[in-house]
């Protein structure tokens, strides 16, 4: 049994079962045996694979649409670009060659990294060698100022509470031991569900799942503070669902492959999807800008992305080429990473929709 088994087992054990949020926090950031503390997950030999490790042109692409939007921001001469969750740091290393070629753009920035994970900083910290970062554990840790964010599959790594509708109402779903395993049991009946379940769903049926993320709304009233206190715009990135529904979407991947998502804590993937419906209402509650979400297959290929992928390809050995169109297949078709994947965008109040969003103004589209 592993160290952090062990002591989920001794929490349990002493003050019983505990809310999955709690579970999935220790599961991933515990400081010293959490998933992302101590390992380095991504790519073939890891985990699982995102976007900027696919392809070269994901990282490119979101470089120029933030040159872009730097122009719409009336092109401060400083600007904070912040990466929330940059993983191994391939999407910030493809995203300032791209910004290479916008000099003011480039010379106008000052890079940030919220990244908690120590073993994460270090990788990041080679593939951006000679760049400068500053790394910060929380987003209300960076000076104030004009900011552009990026944050790609990092609100799915954020954790979750789960209700369980029971013939009383909702009841926050716990994580319990039998001593051999942990479980699901729903807890005592939630107070001020009201407040947290939208009302279309208010009469699913018993045993229906409903989760929400304190941790993602918290985020989310950060930015829409900074969005207030100086222009801005964040690029959020992940996939997710775009109406409110109900669904047990907690999930873990280990080695490419499901794992059961309560079995050996801190060894798999631990993630939820996002419901970017609850984001935006946030977002528009706080009196924030909101375009999208749209697909992630739309808003890339409204930016070129298949444009690029051919004229790389024109400078390709034919395996190479096949390469970059397959990895540009699999980032934008609807079977694939197209779809599941989705873009929204906040912006400060009074700036135009960016790239990829001309045809939305708080509204999806
Ligand atoms: C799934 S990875 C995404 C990596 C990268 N954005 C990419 O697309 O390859 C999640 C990243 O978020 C970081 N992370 C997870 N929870 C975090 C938190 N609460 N605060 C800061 N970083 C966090 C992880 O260490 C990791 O770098």
């Amino acid at each position: 049994m592993s160290p952090l088994e062990r002591l989920i087992r001794d929490r349990i054990a002493e003050n019983g079962p505990i809310p999955v949020s709690k579970y999935m926090e220790l599961a991933l950031a515990h400081p010293e045996h959490g998933y992302y503390m101590a390992k380095e997950p991504f790519g073939t030999s890891g985990d699982f694979v995102t976007a900027p490790e696919i392809s070269q042109v994901f990282g490119e692409l979101i470089g120029l649409w933030s040159a872009v939007a730097w122009q719409q921001m009336d092109h401060p001469v400083s600007i904070n670009i912040i990466e929330c969750g940059p993983g191994r740091g391939t999407l910030m290393k493809d995203y300032l060659r791209a910004a290479d070629m916008v000099p003011d753009f480039r010379q106008a920035i000052d890079l940030y990294l919220v990244e908690t994970s120590p073993a994460l900083r270090e990788v990041q910290n080679a593939a951006l060698e000679g760049k400068t970062p500053q790394w910060h554990n929380a987003l209300d840790e960076i000076p104030a100022g004009p900011a552009i964010l990026i944050a790609n599959e990092f609100l799915d790594a954020l954790p979750i509470c789960q209700l369980e509708k029971t013939p009383n109402g909702w009841a926050e779903r716990l994580v319990g031991t039998d001593g051999e395993k942990f479980y699901f049991l729903p807890g005592d009946i939630a107070e001020n569900t009201a407040d947290i379940v939208p009302r279309s769903l208010k009469d699913a049926p018993d045993r229906s799942v409903f989760e929400y993320s304190p941790a993602i709304l918290s985020f989310a009233d950060t930015l829409s503070r900074r969005l207030a206190g100086a222009p801005g715009y964040a690029l959020l990135i992940d996939y997710g669902h775009d109406r409110p529904g109900t669904a047990d979407t907690l999930q873990a991947v280990r080695e490419h492959a499901y794992h059961p998502a309560l079995a050996d804590p801190g060894s798999a993937d631990l993630t939820a999807h996002v419901d970017f419906a609850a984001v935006r209402e946030r977002f528009l509650r706080n009196n924030t800008q909101v375009f999208g979400p749209v697909a992630q297959g739309d808003f890339l290929a409204s930016l070129g992305i298949r444009e690029r992928t051919e004229k790389l390809c024109q400078n390709a050995a034919a395996g190479q080429a096949a390469t970059l169109r397959s990895a540009t297949d699999r980032l934008i078709s609807a079977n694939r990473m197209g779809t599941l994947f989705r873009v929204m965008v906040a912006g400060s109040e009074g700036l135009p929709p960016p790239p990829g969003f001309e045809s939305c103004k708080d509204k999806e589209c």
